[in-house]
């Protein structure tokens, strides 16, 4: 191992740990020196929305949790059948979905999945191929309305997220795949220089509720860690390397959907 190369791992070791000395003299994060919330739901901007369907009580299974923690497991093999639109909207209420506001300005949400300080730095992206009644193309979630809306109006973008998926072409393939990106400054803001650890800890709270809530509805699912940066961030419009600008946004985690054969 070269020196560089142990230079980074032991920078990336240092990030995934709790506070240690090196915090004592950081400066206070910006909640501290009481600087604006960034709020934690992104304005709509797409060029259509649908308004997703919460009556989807029927699309879950009578598992009780002990069937659904032991059956759980990465599915990479899906039938050749839509996912439906109930399916899909009880998905988004599961991993993402918000329960209720706090604060002033609404500026907390309270969502089915635990955040650190409920700050909330992911956003949605979905490419869907076969989900009912929506047409192919890559879609935002909007968790305040529980909508979708049309991110970008294209469906040929199949080798682009093989490519981007470091060839993982069961999981561009699916019916659809869920791409998660996170806004870090929501999390920096209160936190600083812990808020990393705990983004990629909340980030592995969306996706186990993804996997329980496909396995309740029928589905599977297989989480993605292993993709191209630049490409995955590129293909969804934001801009790749580093950023300091506070709405900076980029690819975190992924993962396919449909139906289990
Ligand atoms: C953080 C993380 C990243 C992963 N990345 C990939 C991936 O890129 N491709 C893949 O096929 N599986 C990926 N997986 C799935 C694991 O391979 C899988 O969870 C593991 O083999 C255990 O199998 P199980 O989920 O069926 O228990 C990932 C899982 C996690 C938790």
């Amino acid at each position: 191992m070269n020196e560089t190369t142990r230079y980074k791992i032991l920078r990336q070791r240092e990030m995934m740990k709790g506070y240690t000395a090196e915090y004592a003299g950081a400066e206070p994060t910006d909640q501290q020196q009481k600087l604006p919330f960034p709020m934690p739901l992104k304005e709509a901007k797409g060029t259509a929305r649908i308004a997703l369907p919460m009556d989807f009580e029927d699309v879950v299974g009578n598992k009780g949790i002990f069937s659904l923690l032991a059956e759980r497991e990465s599915c990479r093999v899906y039938a050749e059948e839509e996912v439906s639109l109930k399916e899909l909207s009880f998905l988004l209420w599961a991993t993402q979905g918000v329960r209720r506001y706090a604060g002033k300005s609404r500026q907390v949400t309270f969502r089915n999945v635990p955040s650190a300080g409920s700050r909330h730095p992911f956003e949605t992206y979905l490419f869907i191929r076969s989900v009912e009644g929506i047409s192919p193309g890559i879609y935002h979630y909007l968790p305040a309305g529980h909508e979708l809306e049309l991110w970008e109006d294209r469906d040929d973008y199949a080798l682009e997220l093989t490519e981007a998926l470091n060839g993982q072409k069961f999981a561009a393939e699916a019916p659809v795949t869920f791409v998660w990106t996170v806004l870090p400054y929501r999390t920096e803001w209160r936190y600083g220089m812990q808020a990393h650890k705990y983004m990629l800890l909340d980030a592995g709270h969306v996706c186990e509720n993804l996997y329980l809530a496909c396995e309740a509805a029928g589905c599977g699912t297989c989480a993605i860690g292993s993709y191209d940066q630049e490409r995955l961030d590129e293909l969804l419009g934001f801009a790749p390397g580093p950023s300091a600008e506070t709405d900076c946004e980029f690819s975190v985690y992924a993962a396919p959907v449909g139906k289990k054969k």
